[in-house]
């Protein structure tokens, strides 16, 4: 089987909006990654797709958010959302390429840390850790082991706290 990860093309998003309406079992996130591709938040390098024999099997974006502290200082950092794999191709890695090619090329644009929020047993395995530790708090009500976020580079997040302000795509979601 050969995996490969490149960023999405125009004729992919047909493909894109399958996979994650199949992964997810609704149509919500296939959506979001539309409305995503269309707003100043989006970043084309950080749209992915992974590719069987040249099939894109699954897709993850990273978008633009910011962390905003309660002096109003805005730091900017990046949300891994949303992230999928068509169901018969899953448990075979190819989400870890995904998130792995992710972090990469986050860090080639200078980017500094992700943030996500997702399963607290999975994305641990990449180095996410609970975002608490820096003091950074999601605007939704989730248990705090679900809210996790990344340093890119050393200290990528030092001093660096308060709310995560997503792009208004995701109300909603
Ligand atoms: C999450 C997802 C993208 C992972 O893709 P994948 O190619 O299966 O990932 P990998 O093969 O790299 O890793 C598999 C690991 O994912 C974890 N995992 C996958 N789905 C999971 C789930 N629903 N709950 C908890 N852990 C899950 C498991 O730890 C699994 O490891 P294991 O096989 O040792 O148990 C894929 O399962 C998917 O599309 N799920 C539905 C959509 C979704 O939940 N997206 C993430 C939230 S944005």
């Amino acid at each position: 089987m050969h995996i490969t990860i490149r960023q999405e093309r125009i004729n992919d998003q047909a493909e894109v909006y399958e996979i994650n309406t199949l992964a997810f079992g609704q149509e919500n996130e296939a959506i979001l990654v539309d409305r995503l591709r269309k707003s100043p938040s989006f970043i084309p390098e950080l749209s992915l797709v992974a590719t069987i024999d040249d099939q894109p099997t699954g897709h993850i974006l990273f978008s633009k958010i910011y962390i905003i502290d309660s002096n109003r200082n805005k730091v900017e950092s990046l949300a891994l959302a949303p992230m999928a794999v068509k169901p018969e191709f899953q448990r075979q890695g190819i989400g870890g390429q995904l998130i792995q090619a992710g972090l990469n090329k986050a860090r080639e644009l200078k980017y500094a840390s992700v943030i996500v929020l997702g399963h607290e047993h999975y994305y641990p395995k990449f180095g996410f850790l609970p975002a608490e530790k820096w003091g950074i708090h999601a605007p939704y009500d989730v248990p705090s082991s679900f809210f996790m976020a990344l340093e890119l580079i050393p200290d990528g997040l030092k001093g660096v706290h308060g709310m995560v302000s997503y792009p208004e795509e995701f109300d909603g979601v």
